[in-house]
Formats: structure tokens, C-alpha cells, sequence
């Protein structure tokens, strides 16, 4: 499962996990855009590959998501908690409205679905990745909410990491720099950022590590970042 699969990050990791023979679901917000992914998944690999609208702010709504991947996959073994908005505003500027749907979405989003997720994967084994961001561990100007919401999704995942890590269920979390896709409006296309398919190869590296390993955290950076 992967959350926010829809484009930019979570579509590569869709993209490279059904390419790599794994049966895929994603969600994302609007319909259109769910079964747009879907329909070209589907045709770069021979997986199984379904969505499902599902907002991840609202833990129903991912209750109804794993219930339709437990329905249409049968069981559920990876989930990567990618689903996330950047609202980037001094604490001044932001409005309740903003802070709330970035901590929303960004951090109890994955809560719930890690929730769900724990209730399948507990001593069956299971893997959990969050895609967390390096604004995880640097604050910058503008980073109010992004960045409270990226500190307290590392904490999360480390703590879920450290109770369920003797009952085969591994959690780890990437910290990307900059990667190019649309998320933020200076995010498009420049040369220099990681591309979205480097961290999809990343996920596949983890879920490869034997089974006695567990890399927790990973920092990506640009190699020859902007100036
Ligand atoms: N791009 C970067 O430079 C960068 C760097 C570090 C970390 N990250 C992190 O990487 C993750 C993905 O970012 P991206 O760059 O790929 O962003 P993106 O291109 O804007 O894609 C975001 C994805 O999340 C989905 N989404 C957003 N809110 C959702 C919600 N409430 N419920 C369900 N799905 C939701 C979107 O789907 P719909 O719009 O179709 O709903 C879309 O599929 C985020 O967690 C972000 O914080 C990004």
C-alpha cells in the first residue's frame, strides 16, 4: 500500500513495486486521479494494481482503505506512509485551517494507517516506511507546520519502530532533500533535486535488507544541490 500514490514520490514508489512483482494499492484524494495512476501502473507492469479514494486525515476513511485492499489483495505486507502537503508559512502568516490539515495529513494521517496497519502485520511480519523529509531534522523560515509535522513523524516512527521491532514488523523512515516533483511551487524539474524514482529504488533497497537488518533511518540528499 501506498498512500498519496497518485504522482510525484508515492507514483514512483507504486511504479517501481509493481514493476518489481508486488500486488499495489493506492489512494489519494480525488477519483480522477486514482484511477489515472491506476490505469498507468497497470500498464508498465504485469502486478495487480488497485485504488482507492481515501483522505488519509480522516481515519475512516483509511479503515474503508485497508478494508479494500484486505478485500482486493488479500493481505498486506508493505505500507509506505507517503501522503503529505507542504504549506509553507511563517506561524504568523499560517491560519488554524493550514496548520491542521499539514498535521493532519502529514503525521496523524500516518498514525492511522500505521494503526491499521500494525493490527495485520504484527508477528505475520510486516514492513512500515514513512516518507518523512530532512525539514525532519533542519527547520528553516516558513517551516511552522512542515517542519513540526516532519520532527514529530521521525519521533513516531522511531517509537513504532522500538515497540513492534521484536514482532517481525521492521518500520523505517527516508528524509529526503529536495526531489522534482509539484509539491512545492519551486519544486518543479530543476536538474540538480533527487528524482522521485531514487527514492522508489531506496524503498526497494530497504525491503530488500535481510530480514536480521533493519536500516531505521535514511538522509537523501542532492549530490551537487543548487546554489
Ligand atoms: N518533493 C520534495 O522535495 C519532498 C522532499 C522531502 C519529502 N517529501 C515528502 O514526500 C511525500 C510526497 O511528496 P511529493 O513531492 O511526491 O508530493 P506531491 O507530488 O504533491 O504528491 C503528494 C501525494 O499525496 C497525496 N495526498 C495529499 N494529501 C492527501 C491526503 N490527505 N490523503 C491522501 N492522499 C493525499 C496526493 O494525492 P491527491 O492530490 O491525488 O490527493 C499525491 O498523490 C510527502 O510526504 C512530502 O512531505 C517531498
Amino acid at each position: 500500500m501506498v498512500t498519496g500514490g497518485t504522482r510525484g514520490i508515492g507514483r514512483a514508489i507504486a511504479e517501481t513495486l509493481a514493476i518489481a512483482g508486488a500486488g499495489v494499492a493506492i489512494c489519494g484524494r480525488t477519483q480522477d486521479n486514482v484511477e489515472n495512476a491506476v490505469r498507468q501502473i497497470t500498464n508498465k507492469s504485469k502486478s495487480k494494481v488497485v485504488g482507492k479514494v481515501a483522505d488519509v486525515r480522516s481515519s475512516t476513511e483509511v479503515s474503508g482503505f485497508f478494508e479494500y485492499v484486505d478485500r482486493e489483495l488479500g493481505q498486506i505486507d508493505i505500507v509506505v506512509n507517503n501522503a503529505g502537503v507542504g504549506i509553507f508559512k511563517s506561524a504568523a502568516e499560517l491560519s488554524v485551517e493550514e496548520w491542521q490539515k499539514t498535521l493532519d495529513t502529514n503525521l496523524s494521517g500516518v498514525f492511522y494507517c500505521s494503526k491499521e496497519a500494525l493490527q495485520r502485520i504484527r508477528n505475520r511480519g510486516g514492513y512500515i516506511i514513512n516518507i518523512s523529509s530532512l525539514a525532519g531534522k533542519n527547520a528553516f523560515a516558513g517551516g511552522a507546520a512542515y517542519n513540526a509535522s516532519k520532527f514529530g513523524l521521525n519521533g513516531l516512527s522511531e517509537a513504532i519502530m522500538l515497540d513492534h521491532r521484536n514482532e517481525n514488523v521492521k518500520v523505517s523512515y527516508i528524509l529526503p532533500g529536495s526531489v522534482a516533483t509539484d509539491f512545492s511551487s519551486s519544486s518543479g524539474g530543476e536538474k540538480w533535486k533527487i528524482a522521485p524514482g531514487d527514492i522508489a529504488d531506496i524503498v526497494l533497497m530497504l525491503l530488500k535488507t535481510p530480514t536480521r537488518t533493519l536500516i531505521s533511518r535514511v538522509e537523501v540528499r542532492p549530490s551537487k544541490p543548487g546554489k
